[in-house]
């Protein structure tokens, strides 16, 4: 798969190319471009942006400077997907990534600033994307969240692949939470691994796990709604959810 992120800030994304699930998708194939608006832009002295029409503050990132870029990169042939970072766009979730994932190409608009020339949502981009209902200072972020998204889904990004099997949100857990995880040691300061993962019984392991993901689940449902569920009772752990 092939990423051209497109950007004022190409050096905000060197970390997140240097993760390892980047460096390993590499390795399997998928390329990662960092394309700077300055490079191509027509304007003087790497001017990018401009004052809006009808006044009112801040800058506007000119439609001329994007579709430059975009013409310069892929000519006049056809386009990958191009995805415009914006918080007003259809929100990431599973679904999305999963969609996303299965396009050969991306190519994603980081804007700044106020924003892009409306002309650039509509004639320039495929989708708009958010990464939540939250206004961010501008699209490098959302990308670098929507890439690591994709990349996981990519051969070769996972050093386990089945660490992506039973993650939260797969099909294989019923699109729900990930259960949680404990390691060594089992007591610290009088906080116990749950018993039944030192038992070595796996069917009751995996029982415990789906019944896990289930408590979280129902708990998610209740931040989003506030409606009222049964209590899933407390167990060791729920005072750190974990980044599953
Ligand atoms: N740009 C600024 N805020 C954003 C958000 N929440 N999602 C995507 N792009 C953005």
């Amino acid at each position: 798969m092939r990423f051209d992120i497109f950007t004022l800030f190409p050096d905000a994304f060197e970390w997140l190319l240097g993760q390892r699930s980047f460096r390993k998708s590499g390795e399997e194939g998928a390329e990662f471009t960092l394309r700077d608006y300055r490079t191509w832009t027509p304007l003087k002295g790497g001017r990018v942006d401009d004052s809006p029409y009808g006044g009112g503050s801040g800058m506007v990132i000119r439609v001329d400077v994007v579709d430059a870029a975009l013409r310069a990169v892929y000519g006049e042939g056809s386009r990958p997907r191009t995805i415009l970072l914006s918080p007003v766009g259809r929100q990431l979730d599973e679904d999305l990534v999963t969609e996303l994932a299965a396009e050969p190409a991306l190519a994603l608009l980081c804007g700044r600033y106020e924003g892009f020339d409306q002309r650039v949502h509509d004639h320039l981009a495929d989708d708009e994307v958010s990464i939540g209902p939250y206004v961010l200072a501008g699209g490098e972020l959302p990308a670098m969240v929507l890439a690591d998204a994709v990349v996981r889904r990519l051969p070769g990004a996972l050093g386990d692949p089945g660490s992506s099997v039973e993650e939260s949100f797969s099909e294989a857990l019923g699109g729900q939470p990930e259960y949680p995880h404990y390691t060594r040691p089992p007591e610290y300061e009088g906080w116990a691994v749950p018993e039944v993962l030192l038992s070595g019984d796996h069917a009751s392991v995996e029982r415990w796990r789906r019944e896990q993901s289930a408590v979280r689940a129902a708990g998610a449902a209740h931040e989003r709604t506030g409606d009222s569920v049964a209590s899933p009772g407390r167990s060791p752990g729920d005072d750190d959810p974990g980044a599953g």
